[in-house]
């Protein structure tokens, strides 16, 4: 019994000094591992007389249940105390003043992005977003863009090896557009839908105006009875309120897209000034342009009945426009290439306080 008792105040007050969740676990171990004291005070209870036992069983489980409270207790205190110092080092005065530390600031793309989110949220549009790495079914099939349509090789896909290919044994590839979030939209909500699904893109394409990784934002509006009518004042709203200026002057060029049918590209009247392309005016007047601005046109039929909709039921448009380009326009940069780099200068030059957030009434750019 003495002898117990002697483990017993010995363990005890061990675990109440261990200094650190190691030594908690070193006592836990040399009491009630495999060669642990305690342990082997519970294997001599088999050779003792049922009296014996009796006598003395209780008193070793007593022991083992006391250093078992007596360990976790200390292991919670000693985990309190590490979480304590832990958080005190992390802290963050938040009313420190910011130029007290290191500045950020927000992207060009990012600050168009959520220029554009503001925008169309004014004319009912939700934000949807999907996977840079695509399936080839969502980014080209269901696009109406079959294996061997030449539209595959133009848009210069980086394919991922056939041992990543999916479950139902589609190719994937990193998305050569936003086009495909229109097939994973219309295929997860119901119609009417109102989108714009703003996103990173790739295609193995590089000089002063392309990177192999760019910006997209995609729109689709799915309803009934639409037409090109609400295509074009979509794109007028939203370019005049973009652009803060009213004289925003476009011109739909018939082209085509396998997806859209009809499709239009877009263009915008622009005159050059200083050096930079200023958009406004109509491009057939003296000094004025046309730019190429975005892609479009109504979502051709088969797009609709292979997300699993009538398109006797359904009708909508699409449109798709380069976010770098838009902000190159805006703010004036002329290589994409600068995007990219990570330059300190170009991102203090060209960047945005975390604080201006876009709003209509505060203009969108404030
Ligand atoms: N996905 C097309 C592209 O990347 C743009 C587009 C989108 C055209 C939607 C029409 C409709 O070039």
């Amino acid at each position: 019994m003495s002898d117990i008792e002697a483990i017993r105040a010995q363990l005890l007050g061990d675990i109440e000094a261990a200094a650190d969740a190691g030594a908690v676990e070193a006592l836990r171990v040399a009491a009630l591992g495999k060669a642990g004291s305690i342990t082997a005070l519970l294997k001599t209870l088999g050779a003792m007389s049922p009296e014996e036992r009796q006598a003395q069983g209780p008193a070793i489980h007593g022991l083992r249940e006391a250093v078992t409270a007596a360990l976790a207790a200390r292991k919670e205190v000693l985990d309190a105390a590490a979480l304590d110092i832990r958080l005190a080092a992390e802290a963050i005065d938040m009313t420190l003043p910011a130029d007290a530390s290191p500045r950020g600031s927000v992207h060009p793309v990012s600050q168009v992005m959520d220029e554009l989110a503001e925008i169309f949220a004014d004319m009912g549009f939700a934000v949807a977003t999907g996977p840079e790495i695509e399936d080839d079914w969502r980014n080209f099939t269901a696009l109406n863009i079959p294996e061997t349509h030449p539209a595959r090789a133009m848009h210069d896909t980086f394919y991922f090896p056939a041992q990543m290919n999916d479950a139902e044994g589609r190719a994937m590839l990193l998305r050569t557009h936003t086009s495909p979030v229109q097939i994973r939209t219309m295929m997860s909500q119901e119609p009417p839908i109102r989108i714009i699904a703003p996103g990173r893109v790739y295609r193995s394409d590089s000089d002063a105006t392309h990177t192999p990784m760019f910006h997209q934002v995609e729109g689709l509006v799915i309803d009934r009875g639409i037409h090109m009518g609400h295509l074009k004042w979509t794109l007028e709203t939203f370019l005049k309120a973009y652009f803060e200026r009213d004289d925003i002057v476009l011109r739909l060029r018939p082209s085509y897209f396998p997806f859209t049918e009809p499709s239009a590209e877009v263009d915008v009247g622009y005159k050059q000034e200083k050096g930079r392309r200023i958009v406004g005016g109509n491009g057939d007047d003296e000094g004025h342009a046309w730019m190429e601005l975005l892609g479009s046109g109504m979502v051709n039929r088969r797009v609709i009945a292979n997300c699993g909709l009538d398109p006797d039921e359904w009708q909508g448009f699409a449109f798709g426009v380069g976010v770098d380009r838009l902000a190159m326009l805006k703010y004036g940069m002329d290589d994409l290439r600068a995007f990219f780099d990570g330059d300190l200068r170009w991102l203090a030059h060209y960047g945005f306080g975390a604080l201006s957030v876009p709003t209509l009434s505060g203009g969108v750019s404030a």
